[in-house]
C-alpha cells in the first residue's frame, strides 16, 4: 500500500453498525504520530448506532445510509468517499455485506476485524460457537476484505485462552480488549511500518 509521509496521512473511513468501540480505538490511534492514516469519515447503515457519537465528539464527518437499496446506497457512498479523498476503509462491526463491485472499486484497500481465529467461525455468534465446540483458544483476526464473507487474506491475529468458567460475555470482553490493540497494529503492518 502507498506510503504516507509526515503530516500527509492517508484518508480513511470507518464503517460501523453499532457500539463503535473499535472505531474509537482507531480514531485514537490515527491521532498518533506513527499512524499512516487519518480518519476522515464514519459510515453507518444504522441511524441509531451508538458509535455515531464519535462523529460529534471527534468532529469527523459521517454518512448514514440504510442500505435497503444496496446499489443506490453504495453508489452514493462511492461518490462521497471519492469527494473526501478516502483511500482506505476499515470495517469495524459493520453488519452489511458490500457488493463485489464496491469491493473492486477499493481493491485491496478494505480491512475488517472479526472476533474469531479465522478461518474458524466465519459469520455471526463466534463466541457461542467456540464455547459449544469446547475450544481451548479463540481470538480475533484483522483481514483484507474480498467478495467471500470473512475469507480475505489474514493480516494479523491474536489468540486468547478460553478458561474453564468462560461465558460468551466474558470471552467477548476479553477478545474485544485484543481487538482494540490489533487493529492499529494491522494497519501499521499493511503500510510496512
Ligand atoms: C467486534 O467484536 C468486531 O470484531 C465485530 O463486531 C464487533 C464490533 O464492536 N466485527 P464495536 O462496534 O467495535 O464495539
Amino acid at each position: 500500500m502507498a506510503q504516507s509521509t509526515g503530516y500527509n496521512k492517508i484518508g480513511a473511513a470507518v464503517f460501523i453498525s453499532g457500539r463503535g468501540s473499535n472505531l474509537k480505538s482507531l480514531i485514537k490511534f490515527s491521532k498518533t504520530k506513527k499512524s499512516p492514516i487519518s480518519i476522515e469519515f464514519i459510515v453507518s447503515n444504522n441511524f441509531k448506532a451508538k458509535g455515531l457519537n464519535y462523529s460529534r465528539i471527534y468532529k469527523i464527518k459521517k454518512k448514514v445510509l440504510n442500505f435497503k437499496e444496496k446499489n443506490l446506497s453504495e453508489s452514493k457512498l462511492l461518490y462521497v468517499l471519492k469527494q473526501n479523498n478516502i483511500r482506505i476503509i476499515c470495517l469495524a462491526g459493520f453488519m452489511k455485506i458490500l457488493s463485489k463491485n464496491f469491493i473492486k472499486k477499493f481493491n485491496g484497500k478494505i480491512l475488517n476485524i472479526h472476533p474469531s481465529l479465522l478461518p474458524k467461525y466465519k459469520g455471526l455468534n463466534t463466541h457461542k460457537r467456540a464455547l459449544l465446540n469446547k475450544e481451548k483458544y479463540s481470538g480475533c483476526t484483522v483481514h483484507f476484505v474480498n467478495s467471500r464473507l470473512d475469507s480475505g487474506k489474514i493480516i494479523l491475529q491474536k489468540r486468547v485462552r478460553i478458561s474453564k468458567s468462560e461465558t460468551e460475555t466474558s470471552l467477548a470482553k476479553k477478545i474485544l480488549v485484543q481487538e482494540h490493540k490489533i487493529y492499529p497494529k494491522a494497519i501499521l503492518k499493511v503500510f510496512n511500518l
